[in-house]
């Protein structure tokens, strides 16, 4: 498990012959049902599908919260089926990012003491954990509201931290679950201008998404019917992000 692992061209995510199954015999509810899926560094991609399709079944795999029951899944050239539960808590603390619908977000603590969390985990000092929480912050233009609780803050601003917070460790992956399905449409636009943004700047987003306009913003579409991966619709290709000009 070293670095040199993504410094190769292994996709960041490599799905082969993947099912999840949720009890066993004739109550089992079968809820993936063998998904092939590979995404490379730097893709934007969104999923979409119906209710109970599985979406976030796909995301809890995709993240190492929950494993197949069958398959093979490697993150980052990593086969994670093969990793003991505290290697897997490693795994989501150093290498994914991830966003929900809710925010989950600590009450009665701080914007920057939320954000620094997942530092604390990874044994960064304290004072390192502060500068990247507050560069975090800022990249999701909250550096006014840093010292504000959650419940000093809009919807927006609490997912935008929540985004900081996904942000902070520089995970190799940033998973979102429907993460603008609590908001209206001004936070809503907020939030896509970010992940906007932070695609341009390389890196790898998947975005589960019930919503049309908020899969547009991705370059590739996944649909989801009944645990398989039926559409996988790839947007002409962009003109390559130029580095100068490009950081808003
Ligand atoms: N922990 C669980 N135990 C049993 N069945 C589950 C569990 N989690 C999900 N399921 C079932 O697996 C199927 C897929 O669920 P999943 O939550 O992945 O759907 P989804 O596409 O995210 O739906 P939604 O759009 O409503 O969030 C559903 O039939 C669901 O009832
Ligand atoms: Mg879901």
């Amino acid at each position: 498990m070293t670095a040199a692992s993504s410094a190769v061209s292994a996709p960041v995510i490599d799905v082969r012959t993947v099912t999840k199954s949720y009890g066993r015999g004739e109550a089992a509810v079968h809820a993936l049902r063998g998904i092939e899926l590979s995404i490379e560094a730097g893709e934007y991609v969104a999923v979409m599908g119906s209710s109970g399709s599985g979406k976030s079944t796909l995301m809890n795999v995709l993240g190492c919260l929950d494993v197949p029951t069958s398959g093979r899944y490697l993150l980052d050239g990593i086969d994670v089926g093969r990793l003991d539960e505290h290697q897997l808590a490693l795994v989501r603390n150093r290498r994914i990012g991830f966003v929900f619908q809710s925010f989950n977000l600590i009450p009665r603590t701080s914007a920057l003491a939320n954000v620094a969390l997942p530092l604390s985990y990874a044994g960064v000092r304290s004072r390192e954990r502060r500068r990247r929480a507050l560069a975090a912050l800022d990249l999701v233009g909250l550096a006014d509201r840093v010292d504000h609780a959650p419940n000093e803050l809009s919807g927006g601003q609490q997912q935008r931290v929540a985004l900081a917070r996904a942000l902070v460790t520089a995970p190799a992956l940033l998973l979102a679950d429907e993460p603008t399905g609590n908001l209206d449409s001004h936070s809503t636009a907020e939030v896509l201008a970010i992940l906007d943004r932070l695609h341009a700047a390389g890196r790898t987003i998947v975005i589960i998404t019930h919503e049309d306009d908020v899969a547009a913003r991705a370059q590739r579409v996944l649909r989801l019917v009944d645990g398989l991966v039926v559409g996988d619709d790839r947007r002409a290709a962009e003109p390559p992000v130029s580095l100068e000009g490009a950081h808003r």
